[in-house]
């Protein structure tokens, strides 16, 4: 059941949140711009879920909400423009994109294995849950896929109606419209998304000039074909593995041949689409820092989150593009 609760004065919204948060679930939030489907950045599974309950069906990178500069700067290489930026209109609706940090906690799903993160800094009662919880939370917009994203608590219940979802109601949001992303590079600033801040503004704060990227850019990461390729050629449906390759497994692996490969990961022992999800880029990487010359890969269903899993990975699949 959708369970709508009002952030007011009391502390119950919270504690419930919170709870959920803490088992690994979604909470839906109010930000200033639109209503996110917010879970555990930090956490493979919760992620994992928010792209089966949007039925997304593929991986792309999530923005991570923080609740100020200090947990930004754990997460993500926040420069001097990132932290004037961040200091000018956090909390607001701006998203910044940094180098993730090495060691960030960050759940691989949320940067759809990008070497950026997305960072924001919401207000309001979200701002306060995050600091609670002390972790960030990875959110897209709080719709099903490809639907409008909603603004007020009763559109969201509607989106998710039938679900178990929490759903935080802090009236309609002000700004009604998704964050304007900017990505910082050395001597500029890049716009991945227009939004409430305008470039004028982000130029005003920062005296950098502002490119636009609209469109292209925002589709560029995951949507290349080519994108996060792996050296070594992938073999999708492999139902048997290939002596010497290297193997990435799903399931208990009856009626496979896994003896011959030279690494072996195994995307869900017990054939979790979920656990699947959160493994994916991880071990996509373990598999091919030991040089196969081919991975292949199990047959995975077609269905849920495994439509997501096999869109990424018939792109590691896809002939390689020169740069
Ligand atoms: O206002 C908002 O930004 C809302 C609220 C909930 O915060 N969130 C939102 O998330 O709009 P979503 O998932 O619908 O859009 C995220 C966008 C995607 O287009 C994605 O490509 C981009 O952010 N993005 C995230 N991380 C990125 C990165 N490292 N590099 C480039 N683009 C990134
Ligand atoms: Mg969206």
């Amino acid at each position: 059941m959708v369970h709508v609760i009002a952030t007011d004065e009391t502390d119950a919204w919270e504690r419930e949140a919170l709870t959920a948060l803490g088992s690994g679930a979604c909470v839906a939030i109010p930000t200033e711009t639109v209503y996110g489907l917010a879970a555990d950045a930090t956490n493979g599974i919760a992620v994992a879920r928010i792209f089966e309950m949007k039925g997304r069906p593929r991986f792309n990178p999530l923005i991570c909400h923080v609740c100020d500069i200090a947990m930004a700067q754990g997460i993500g290489e926040m420069d001097a423009t990132a932290t004037r930026l961040a200091g000018r209109f956090w909390p607001g609706p701006l998203t910044i994109v940094v180098p993730l940090r090495p060691a960030s906690g960050i759940s691989e799903l949320v940067t759809a294995g990008l070497s950026t993160i997305g960072l924001r800094c919401p207000g309001g009662p979200s701002r306060r849950l995050i600091a609670a919880f002390g972790r960030p939370l990875a959110a897209p917009s709080a719709n099903r896929s490809g639907r409008i994203s909603p603004t007020t608590a009763a559109h969201v219940a509607q989106e998710f109606a039938g679900t178990d979802l929490i759903v935080l109601d802090a009236g309609p949001c002000e700004v009604g419209i998704e964050s304007t992303i900017v990505k910082v590079e050395d001597d500029r600033l890049v716009l991945l998304r227009p939004g409430a801040i305008t470039a004028q503004e982000l130029q005003a704060a920062t005296g950098l000039p502002v490119e636009s990227a609209t469109g292209a850019a925002i589709q560029a990461p995951g949507m290349m074909a080519s994108h996060y390729a792996p050296e070594a050629a992938v073999m999708l449906n492999a139902v048997r593995c290939p002596p010497g390759a290297g193997l990435l497994a799903f399931g208990g692996g009856e009626g496979r041949s896994r003896d011959e490969a030279s690494i072996m990961r195994n995307l869900s022992a017990v054939g979790d689409l979920r656990e699947a999800a959160a493994h994916l880029y991880r071990m996509l990487k373990e598999i091919d820092a030991a040089h196969p010359a081919l991975i292949a890969v199990e047959p995975i269903p077609e269905a849920g989150l495994g439509l997501a899993i096999n869109d990424r990975l018939s792109r590691a699949a896809a002939p390689r593009k020169p740069e």
